[in-house]
């Protein structure tokens, strides 16, 4: 290659010049792309190393990555200096006087999800549950092996499962992981209390899935019950019951149809009826058409048996449903996104007034 040496010592000096005289990131970022960027000078430099003959290649390469460093070290240098100089600017200017009038009224509103949750909380209450927690960072056992999700079940693969790295593992070294759905709450409470058993743990589950009706947090409600004699009946009409105080309709109707849960058996889905009406929005009623809006069944004895129970003596029933959906539905809201951008205007519609705390004799959404 035919080529002038470049002079190092210049370059590095008329770079370093260019950096110390720039006064924003805007300007230094030039610099940047000037020298490194994929035209950059710096660049030229290092692509003319695979055209140099071996022992050239060998003088050379160690002067111009040295420059390299140089030259990023000091836009590194340059850049802290210009955010902590923009930071100190903008402390100095924004100022604000905490002795004006407030101008608007303050305006913060409970978000759907919130309220909804309140409301299923009131609804429930009523009926003689208690409200279960458990962690959002569960082990394997409880969140799969103990609901007869066993290592090698298909359910696994189906949970989009959020896991953490080798350094958080459960006491068998099995990584942790966020839960997929409330359902760990059934395992925590059957063996940490006695039964009777009737709770409901609604919370936030994860799941690695992303559109406009889901998103990788959303949040479930579970429901529990471990008594004697407890059979579908039982099931169908606190389903029942629940899901007319919550649509505030008497003419909320209910299709049972089977399903599969592993750790419920028999298990059923839930549909409700809607009709759309003129405007196109849903209409909570009838038996026009169906829409799925929660999984249950019977809790299987297995389920009963790993929490150390007598499946003989104990019977239960069990249900989740999305809570986020259950507001959409109600709320008439399309986007489940819009849930979790914190946008004002969006919760300024939305949302509730702290003072709407859901009671059923005023109706749970009044
Ligand atoms: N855990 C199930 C899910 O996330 C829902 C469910 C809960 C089904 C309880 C049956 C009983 O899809």
């Amino acid at each position: 290659m035919n080529q002038e040496k470049p002079d190092l010592p210049q370059l590095k000096e008329d770079l370093i010049a260019a950096i110390e005289v720039a006064t924003s990131l805007d300007a230094l970022d030039a610099v940047r792309v000037h020298a490194l960027g994929k035209s950059g000078v710096i660049t030229g430099l290092l692509k003319t190393l695979g055209g140099m003959a071996p022992e050239q290649r060998t003088e050379e390469a160690p002067k111009i990555q040295a420059l390299r460093n140089d030259i990023t070290g000091a836009l590194a240098g340059k850049k802290a200096e210009l955010e902590r100089e923009e930071l100190e600017a903008r402390l100095a200017t924004e100022k604000q006087d905490m002795t004006l009038p407030v101008r608007e009224r303050p305006t913060g509103s409970v978000h759907p999800v919130g309220q909804v949750m309140d409301e299923l909380a009131e609804i429930f209450a009523d009926l003689g549950f208690a409200v279960a927690t458990g962690p959002e960072i569960e082990d394997d056992w409880h969140n799969f092996t103990a609901l007869n999700i066993p290592p090698s079940h298909p359910a696994r693969a189906e949970h989009d499962t959020f896991y953490f790295g080798e350094d958080r593992t459960d006491e068998k070294g099995r990584p942790m992981m966020l839960r997929t759905h409330t359902s760990p709450v059934q395992i925590r409470t059957m063996t940490s209390q006695k039964p009777p058993i009737y709770i409901i743990a609604p919370g936030r589950t994860y799941r690695s899935d992303s559109d406009a009706t889901h998103t990788p947090m959303f949040h479930q409600i579970e429901g529990l019950v471990i008594d004697r004699g407890i059979t579908m009946g039982h099931l169908k009409w606190t389903l029942e019951t629940f899901l007319k105080a919550f649509f505030e309709r008497g003419d909320v109707t209910l299709r049972f149809r089977p399903g599969y849960f592993p750790f419920t058996e028999p298990s059923a889905e839930i549909d409700v009826g809607y009709s759309v009406d003129e405007k196109g929005r849903t209409v909570i009623g009838g038996a026009e058409k169906w829409m799925e809006v929660l999984g249950s069944g019977m809790v299987n004895r297995r389920v009963i048996e790993a929490c150390g129970l007598d499946p003989d003596v104990w019977q239960g029933f069990a249900f989740g449903t999305g809570v986020d959906r259950l507001a959409m539905l109600k709320y008439g809201m399309d986007d489940l996104r819009a849930f979790f951008d914190g946008d004002l205007r969006w919760l300024r519609h939305y949302g509730f007034s702290a003072f709407d705390v859901p009671t059923l004799s005023g109706g749970v959404g009044a």
